[in-house]
């Protein structure tokens, strides 16, 4: 019965951004929703991607080093970003992915990345899959980025640099709309991911299914996205700019707890 409810609300929703609900309504219908995240289909997809052969190198992910030794995935999301001497930088989990499609694989590095997020439409893409069931693998663990090499953090002072500093068209930053509390623009309640409670919350809920376009995301499109809003250039997946804002982000958020994949509006 909360399944039936849940789809035909998802259908409802789904015709159009304007009928999502307002965020008190949204928070009791989350509620209510409780484990039926439609993620975890695409949770799934990310298990079967991982064991699949693929590439000319006819290789699964199993060898893929996370940090935490080869092909351990359980507990190895709330650890990122994190440095990794094999590359000699600093990754989050798309960019590491990435490192390891192309080098277990032997796939290509411009195929792999030409289309890491689905546009609205899609059916999700190979990197959104991966990223959620990795982040399902890390379900109820304490979010606790690496920040023992100089490299690591480095990052975390770049990522804060980069979140206040203001620019484009509005001369607006990342603070301009995530700096306070009790923010909203329109409908949409604004994290402050300055805070530790704020940035627990977000950091702690990507991937999520995004109600409005039927997708899950990742927390690299997030930022993406909200380089659009924020009218900057379009943000390249696994670049130093997004890995830093994320380092500065899970930094904020260490102690907190991963509830991925979240459901959001
Ligand atoms: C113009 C205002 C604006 C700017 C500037 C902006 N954002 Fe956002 N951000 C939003 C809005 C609005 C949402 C909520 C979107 C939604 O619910 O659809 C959001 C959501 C987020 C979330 C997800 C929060 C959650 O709890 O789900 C994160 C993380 C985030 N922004 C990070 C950033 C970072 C990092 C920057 C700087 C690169 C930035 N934002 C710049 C408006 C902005």
């Amino acid at each position: 019965m909360k399944t039936v409810f849940f789809w035909s609300v998802c259908l409802a929703l789904s015709l159009g951004a304007a009928r999502v609900p307002a965020d008190g309504v949204f928070d009791q219908y989350r509620d209510l929703m409780g484990d039926d995240n439609p993620a975890v289909f695409v949770i799934d997809e990310g298990e079967e991607l991982w064991f699949t052969a693929q590439g000319p190198k006819s290789a699964t992910l199993e060898a893929c080093d996370l940090g935490l030794g080869s092909g351990v995935t359980a507990g190895a999301y709330v650890r990122f970003p994190r440095y990794f001497a094999d590359t000699n930088e600093v990754m989050d989990v798309e960019a590491r992915l990435v490192h390891c499609m192309t080098t277990i694989q032997g796939r290509d590095l411009e195929s792999v990345t030409a289309k890491p997020y689905s546009l609205r439409g899609d059916l999700g893409t190979e990197i959104e899959a991966l990223v959620t069931w990795l982040a399902a693998e890390s379900e109820g663990e304490t979010i606790a980025p690496e920040q023992t090499h100089a490299a690591e953090r480095e990052m975390y002072v770049l990522g804060e640099e980069i979140f206040f500093y203001r620019a484009g068209p509005h001369d607006f930053s990342c603070a301009t709309c995530h700096e306070q509390s009790e923010m909203r623009i329109r409908l949409q309640s604004l994290p402050d991911l300055t805070s530790h409670a704020g940035a627990a919350n977000a950091w702690g809920s990507w991937p999520a299914y995004r109600i409005s376009q039927g997708l899950v995301r990742t927390m690299g499109w997030r930022m993406r996205d909200c380089f659009r809003q924020q009218r900057w250039p379009e943000l390249q997946m696994g670049s130093t700019t997004s890995i830093a804002l994320q380092t500065y982000m899970a930094v904020n958020a260490a102690g907190g707890v991963m509830s991925a994949p979240g459901l959001k509006r």
